[in-house]
């Protein structure tokens, strides 16, 4: 079951040597890890350095240069298209419906995902955490980047995933879309796993362990 409380599959999720080139640029190599829950991993480096370029390829939206990512599911392996459901993901780069208001852009990637019956009790859960659930038939179009943020977060718990990405993770927040990022990824942390791509050291530190991205400087 999925909806409702949390209950975690147990998951790892491990990288062999991944390393990402575009255009020839070496842009890092030699990443090593393996992840299983609970746990959290802090992605840091300079600006550039491939932070955002790793929580890509660990969520399945890019490939790898050289290297691999291997996920399990209940001590089975299973390939990306099947984990992917399992993976929350806060980024920058991810997009929302302008045209669709709050709600509808819930509503259609719980359509688009349809593993699991979404009930709406949890799309209005999570649009009160964020504090949108007054706006939720505005059009996130209207929205401001604060806002458009806080709705990422209800996107990424929308199925409870065994494993949260967050990809600078308090861009945009006001004091208290801080706090109750803080609350989330405490609750990942202790019964999932969470990955934090940030070069804000604070950040970092909500990690028990950190992986630094980049090329040595020449
Ligand atoms: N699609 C792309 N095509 C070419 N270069 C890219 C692409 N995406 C990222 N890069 C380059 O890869 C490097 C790492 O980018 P990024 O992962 O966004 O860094 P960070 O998140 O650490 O600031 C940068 O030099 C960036 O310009
Ligand atoms: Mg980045």
């Amino acid at each position: 079951m999925e909806s409702g409380g949390h209950s975690m599959n147990r998951v790892t999720i491990t990288a062999h040597d991944v390393a990402k080139d575009f255009n020839r640029r070496q842009i890092f190599r030699d990443i090593s890890f393996s992840l299983s829950l609970p746990s959290s991993l802090a992605i840091t480096g300079k600006n550039g350095a491939g932070k955002s370029t790793l929580s890509k390829i660990l969520a399945g939206l890019i490939g790898s240069t050289r290297g691999s990512i291997t996920y399990t599911l209940n001590d089975k392996q299973v390939g990306i298209e099947k984990f992917k459901h399992s993976i929350g993901f806060v980024s920058p780069y991810l997009n929302l419906y302008d045209e669709f208001t709050a709600l509808e852009n819930l509503q259609l990637l719980s359509r688009i995902r349809a593993t699991t019956q979404q009930n709406e009790g949890r799309m209005k859960d999570l649009l009160s955490l964020v504090n949108l659930w007054q706006r939720r038939d505005d059009l996130v179009g209207t929205f401001s980047s604060g806002m458009k943020q806080r709705l990422k977060y209800a996107f990424a718990l929308l199925h409870n995933p065994n494993v949260l990405i967050l990809d600078e993770p308090t861009s945009s927040l006001d004091e208290e879309g801080i706090e109750f990022v803080q609350r989330i990824v405490r609750q990942q942390k202790e019964e999932g796993v969470l990955i934090v791509a940030t070069n804000d050291k604070e950040e970092a530190g909500w990690c028990a362990k950190e992986i630094h991205v980049g090329m040595p400087e020449r």
